[in-house]
C-alpha cells in the first residue's frame, strides 16, 4: 500500500473507466507548485497527486492515456512506477517479476514509434554491481535494447520503495529524452536556459493574449518559445548584442513554428528601438557571469537592464528575470526601488547552480 495517507478516497473520485497508472513526475527544485498545478489543470479529475516530502518529485495516480504526460511544460520527466513486493533487486529476476518489468518496458516501447528505443540505463544505487549486471543483461536478452550508461533512451531506475511501505519500485521515463529537451530546440546555445525553468518564469507572469511582451537578451529564444507556447500575444519581440544568439532564436522559434510572430533585434538593451510604456510583459534571462558574461561586466549591465527595462514597461507591466548574480540583483532591486515592485522571489536549483527568479511590477509613477 502506498505510504501517503492523503490517497484519494474511492467515493471522491469517479471510478476509472480505463487502466489507472502510478507514475512520478521529476520536477526542477523550487518548481514543484508550478508542475503540479500543470499536472491539475491539463488533466483535472484524471490525476491524483500524493503527497510526498521531497521538493523535486510528484507521485501521482493517472486514469488518462499516458502519451498525453509527455508535452507537461514544467516537469523535467514523467516516470511509470511499478511497485514490486521484494526484499532486494535481485528478485526482479524471478520470472512472475521479470516478467512484469519487460511489460512495463513494453508498455513505454509501445507509447513511440518502432526504433525510439535502442539503448537503456539503469540508475540505481549499486548499479554496476553483480546483481544489476545480470538484470541488465536479461533485459538486452529478452528487448534487443544495448546498454548505454551515457545517454540512453530508455531510462529505468530501481529504488528501495518510496511510494509505497515497502519493497522496490521500478520507475520507467515515458519518453527517451528528459522533457526539457524540447522538440523545437533545433539550435543549442551555450548558456541557455532550461525549457521547464523558463515555462514556470512565464507562468508566474499571468500571461494574457493582449500582451505586449519583450524578452531583453533573448539568446537562443528559449523564453519567447515557451510564452508563445503558453498563450498568443498582441506584439512580441526580442533583442540580443549577438547575431549568433539571434539567429540561433531565429531557428528555433521557426521549428516551434512561431517563425513570423516576434520581432528580433540586433541590440544592445541600452539602445533598444523601442517607446517608452509600451511593453506588458518583460522577461530577461540575464546573463550569469559564469558561461555568458561576466561579473565585472554584469555591475553596469544589470542596472542598465532594470532601467531600460522600466523606461519600456507600460504602467503596471509585468516583469521576470532569472539570475545567478543573487547579492547584485538584489543591490540593484534595492536601488531601483521606486521603479520595480519585487511581487514574488522563487529559488531554484538546478545543475549545481541555485539560480533565482524575480517577478517584479512596475511602479506607477
Ligand atoms: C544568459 S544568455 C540568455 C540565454 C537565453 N535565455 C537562452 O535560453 O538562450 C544572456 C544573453 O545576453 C546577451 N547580452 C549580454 N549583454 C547584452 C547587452 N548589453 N545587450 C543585449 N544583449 C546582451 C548575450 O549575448 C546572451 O545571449
Amino acid at each position: 500500500m502506498p505510504k501517503q495517507k492523503s490517497r484519494p478516497q474511492p467515493k471522491t473520485q469517479p471510478a476509472p473507466t480505463g487502466p489507472r497508472y502510478l507514475c512520478e513526475a521529476e520536477v526542477v527544485t523550487g518548481l514543484k507548485d508550478y508542475a503540479t498545478a500543470e499536472l491539475l489543470s491539463r488533466f483535472g479529475s484524471s490525476v491524483h497527486p500524493q503527497d510526498k516530502a521531497k521538493p523535486e518529485e510528484i507521485p501521482f495516480y493517472f486514469d488518462g492515456s499516458l502519451s498525453d504526460l509527455g508535452d507537461l511544460t514544467k516537469t523535467a520527466a514523467v516516470y511509470l512506477v511499478q511497485h514490486y513486493p521484494i526484499p532486494r533487486p535481485q528478485a526482479l529476476l524471478g520470472h512472475q517479476h521479470f516478467t512484469q518489468l519487460i511489460k512495463l518496458i513494453n508498455t513505454v516501447r509501445s507509447m513511440h514509434p518502432a526504433g525510439t528505443f535502442r539503448t537503456f540505463r539503469i540508475a540505481a544505487a549499486g548499479s554496476q554491481s553483480s546483481v544489476f549486471q545480470r538484470i541488465k543483461d536479461e533485459i538486452a536478452s529478452t528487448t534487443g535494447l544495448t546498454v548505454n550508461e551515457d545517454e540512453a533512451d530508455l531510462m529505468l531506475r530501481v529504488r528501495k520503495a518510496d511510494i509505497y511501505r515497502d519493497g522496490w519500485e521500478v520507475l520507467l521515463r515515458l519518453t527517451p529524452r528528459p522533457l526539457a529537451a524540447r522538440a523545437w530546440r533545433v539550435c543549442n546555445m551555450e548558456g541557455a536556459l532550461n525549457a521547464t525553468i523558463a515555462s514556470a518564469m512565464i507562468e508566474m507572469t499571468d500571461p494574457r493574449p493582449d500582451d505586449r511582451v519583450f524578452n531583453l537578451m533573448c539568446g537562443s529564444g528559449t523564453l519567447l518559445v515557451e510564452r508563445l507556447r503558453r498563450a498568443p500575444a498582441d506584439v512580441i519581440g526580442g533583442c540580443d548584442s549577438d547575431a549568433i544568439a539571434l539567429r540561433c532564436a531565429t531557428d528555433n522559434l521557426v521549428a516551434a513554428g512561431y517563425g513570423k510572430a516576434v520581432d528580433l533585434f540586433e541590440m544592445d538593451i541600452a539602445d533598444l528601438p523601442l517607446p517608452d510604456a509600451c511593453i506588458d510583459m518583460i522577461c530577461a534571462d540575464l546573463p550569469w557571469g559564469q558561461l555568458v558574461g561576466s561579473h565585472e561586466s554584469n555591475l553596469t549591465l544589470y542596472p542598465k537592464a532594470l532601467r531600460e527595462a522600466a523606461r519600456i514597461a507600460a504602467p503596471g507591466a509585468r516583469a521576470v528575470f532569472i539570475t545567478h548574480e543573487i547579492r547584485l540583483m538584489e543591490r540593484v532591486l534595492r536601488d531601483y526601488a521606486d521603479l520595480w515592485t519585487v511581487q514574488q522571489e522563487v529559488k531554484v536549483f538546478q545543475g549545481g547552480l541555485h539560480p533565482r527568479i524575480y517577478l517584479l511590477s512596475k511602479q506607477a509613477t
